[in-house]
């Protein structure tokens, strides 16, 4: 009955977006530069915590963009304390592993994975959890010298669980993901440039319009050729991406299966210290 009630919440807010244009937590200006739309993540309280109708009306901006003729290329980006905190961990706290599997989230984040038209990220503050995991899907990085990168769901019981495990080990490597995955530590930006994560890194006052002259430069190239070279790049690791993502989701899944993980969510929520017991 309580996965029934997730469920019906889920497509309850899939159809209220749908049928009503305007969006609550995403701000899409088209034209920010010719060819270029700009969509800015705009929950600035919750440090552009990812709740699910925020990820739902962002799936629905860049389908929207990805038909627009008008639009060749497009950044994302956050302010300048946050690019995204993370999932909502209010949102998932209570949640068991079942009530996640039910809820799917994960078909909104796959969706936004097939949009077709280039995204540059331009990030500054934190992009952390499912924030760092959201970056790292668009196709290339511009980061302010202030730039937060992390994947700390281990301290609050769980694991990444929208390609962090993937996509992070592939950008910098097996040993610097491990110690990044199994501490949540953060990367800084100029760290997270040696590695190869981002692209650029550079002053905070100019990052945004650095991801926008990028996007401006890729969008003056054929549309046509651009997304076949997007895709071609893709595909380079595409095959055992989605063997992995599969696999993480499942392990992400099971973690709500813990005491540990209600622990550590809950412990968040009420600002404090979690206890764990391995149980
Ligand atoms: C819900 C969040 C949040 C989050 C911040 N907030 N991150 N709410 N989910 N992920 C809220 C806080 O509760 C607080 O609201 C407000 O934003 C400001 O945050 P503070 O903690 O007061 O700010 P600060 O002390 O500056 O610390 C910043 C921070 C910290 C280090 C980024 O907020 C933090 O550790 N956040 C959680 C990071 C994290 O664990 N992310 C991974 C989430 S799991 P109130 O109203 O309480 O004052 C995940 C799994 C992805 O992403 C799986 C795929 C979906």
């Amino acid at each position: 009955m309580k996965g029934f009630l997730f469920i019906h919440n889920y497509y309850h807010s899939i159809s209220f977006v749908q049928t009503h244009q305007s969006m609550e937590f995403i701000k899409v200006t088209e034209q920010k530069e010719p060819f270029v739309a700009l969509v800015e993540l705009n929950r600035p309280k919750e440090l552009n915590a990812l709740n699910r109708q925020l990820m739902v009306e962002l799936l629905e901006a860049l389908q929207a963009l990805d038909k627009n003729e008008q639009v060749r290329a497009i950044v994302l980006t956050g302010n300048e304390q946050a690019f995204a905190a993370g999932a909502d961990i209010k949102q998932m706290a209570d949640q068991s592993a079942i009530d996640m599997l039910m809820v799917d989230q994960f078909s909104t984040w796959d969706m936004i994975r097939k949009t077709k038209k280039p995204i540059v990220a331009a990030v500054s503050g934190f992009a952390l959890g499912g924030g760092c995991e959201l970056s790292m899907m668009c196709d290339t990085i511009i980061a302010s010298e202030t730039a937060k990168f992390g994947q700390p769901e281990i301290k609050i019981g769980t694991i990444p669980g929208a390609g962090g495990t993937q996509r992070l080990t592939k950008a910098v490597g097996k040993a610097k993901a491990m110690e990044l995955i199994l501490t949540g530590r953060f990367l800084s930006a100029q760290e997270a440039l040696f590695y190869g994560l981002v692209c650029k890194v550079v002053p905070v006052e100019v990052y945004l319009q650095e991801a926008l002259t990028l996007a401006k430069e890729i969008a003056q190239m054929s549309p046509i050729a651009v997304q076949l070279a997007k895709e071609a790049i893709n595909r380079s690791f595409e095959t055992q991406l989605d063997e992995g993502l599969a696999f993480e989701r499942k392990n992400f899944y099971l973690t709500f299966a813990s005491a540990d993980q209600k622990e550590g969510m809950k412990a968040f929520v009420e600002k404090r210290k979690p206890h764990y017991t391995g149980k």
